[in-house]
């Protein structure tokens, strides 16, 4: 079962929010986050606020999620609407959870709801993410015919071995075919995940999937390291002795054979865990994240962000459509972030991009902490003497631990 909420704040009936997310609006875009909280079977390393239909029961089904989330959509609109600023739409992302398990009719509903209700801007990003065992070429073309522009699918790795270990119920065959059928259907961009570190994984099994992540062709890719989240089946199998935890040294090593294949063949890194070919190929959605862009987070335990104003949903589906069925905000709680807050969170997310931060964010400590990092070869000499914080190769492999001591 997914961990338990963080508390904060209570969050009124209403959803209205408080008089600073009001501030600078016109400067921020807008972006919508949509969490379809349903997989077909729950893979052991996974804790994300997802559920199989057994986990459900009969306390919530694709339509009163479906139903709950476009009057979420409304409840936006409002919300926003009170702010008394109108902004379209700049990226919508649909994330879970397993998006293709839900059909192209739900997605292309909720599509239609944000795009009614706010419009889109020229050009936005939409994308979702999809399982290739639920993913075929009907999905994607009523996808690309409702205006869905980017495709996120989960490769994870070529090894059956290491896919039988992560749970996973794709072949490493039809992830890939589905790439082709994306492009076949018109997607401008499509992104495969990839994840290192598994127990049991070889440098070869992890070569051979960034190699057929790049033979694919598609423009952006992402490679996460294996997280032993607590309380999920893995975490029990590794506690247990039944498989080791993944090896830190391995896991930088297979950081670098990664960045090494993907420059090799013409993705460069804009994120420590993201490449991609050039930059209209980036995932703008997630950058909107990473640089304080305002986002509505749809669905059961989404989280929201508007103008250093954060809120969380209720987590179950259940609940989450019994307070929209009840008129009532799904918010569990809140945070008005203090401008100290945004510093460090700033400082926190920008670290990790390619542009790095500007040292205008650090304090003397901050500032003093950066010129060690750049003489120890972890911030980049030249940028610095530029006024930006970047990460080096190696500095990239500690990035989370570069950018705390930077917030002192
Ligand atoms: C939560 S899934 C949602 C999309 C889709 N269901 C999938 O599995 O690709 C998004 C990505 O998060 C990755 N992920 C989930 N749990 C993870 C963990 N413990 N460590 C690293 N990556 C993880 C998945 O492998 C997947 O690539
Ligand atoms: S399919 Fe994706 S979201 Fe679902 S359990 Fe597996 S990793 Fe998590």
């Amino acid at each position: 079962m997914p961990s338990t909420l963080p508390e904060g704040d209570p969050v009124p009936a209403d959803g209205s929010l408080p008089a600073q997310a009001s501030a600078g609006l016109s400067d921020r875009s807008l972006s919508f986050y949509l969490h379809v909280p349903f997989c077909a079977t729950r893979c052991g390393y996974c804790d994300f606020n997802t559920y199989t239909a057994g986990e459900l029961g009969s306390a919530a089904s694709a339509q009163s999620w479906l139903d709950a989330a476009l009057d979420e959509v409304d409840l936006a609109a409002k919300v926003l609407a009170a702010t008394g600023e109108h902004r379209p739409v700049s990226t919508v992302f649909v994330g879970g959870g397993t998006p293709s398990l839900v059909g192209a009719d739900a997605l292309t509903r909720l599509l239609g709801a944000v795009r009614d209700r706010f419009g889109l801007i020229q050009g936005a990003e939409v994308s979702t993410e999809a399982n290739p065992e639920s993913t075929d070429p009907a999905l994607l073309a009523a996808l690309r015919e409702a205006g869905y522009t980017r495709l996120s699918l989960g490769l994870q790795s070529v090894s059956a071995r290491v896919l039988q270990v992560l749970d996973r119920t794709h072949t490493a065959g039809r992830a890939l075919q589905v790439v082709g059928w994306a492009r076949a259907a018109g997607f401008e961009h499509v992104n495969l995940d990839l994840i290192y570190g598994t127990p049991g994984e070889s440098d070869d099994e992890f070569a051979d999937s960034l190699a057929a992540a790049v033979h694919s062709g598609v423009d952006h890719v992402s490679a996460y390291s294996l997280i032993v989240e607590p309380g999920t089946r893995l975490a029990r199998q590794v506690r247990s002795g039944l498989l080791p935890m993944p090896d830190e040294d391995v896991l930088a090593d297979r950081y670098l054979l990664a960045d090494a294949a993907l420059t090799g063949a013409g993705l460069s890194w804009y994120e420590v865990s993201n490449w991609a070919r050039d930059a209209a190929a980036r995932c703008r959605h997630n950058l909107a994240y990473w640089t304080g862009g305002d986002w509505w987070g749809i669905g059961p335990g989404a989280h929201s962000h508007v103008g250093g104003v954060r809120w969380w949903n209720v987590k179950h589906p259940a609940a989450y459509a019994a307070a929209l069925a009840a008129s009532r905000s799904p918010g569990h709680a809140r945070e008005t972030l203090d401008d100290d807050a945004r510093r460090l969170e700033e400082i926190l997310l920008r670290l990790r991009l390619a542009d790095g931060l500007e040292v205008a964010l650090l304090t003397p400590q901050g500032l003093a902490t950066a010129a060690s990092s750049a003489a120890d070869g972890l911030l980049d000499q030249d940028r610095l003497r530029d006024g930006r914080a970047v990460l080096t190769l190696r500095g990239r492999l500690l990035a989370d631990g570069i950018a705390l001591r930077l917030t002192e």
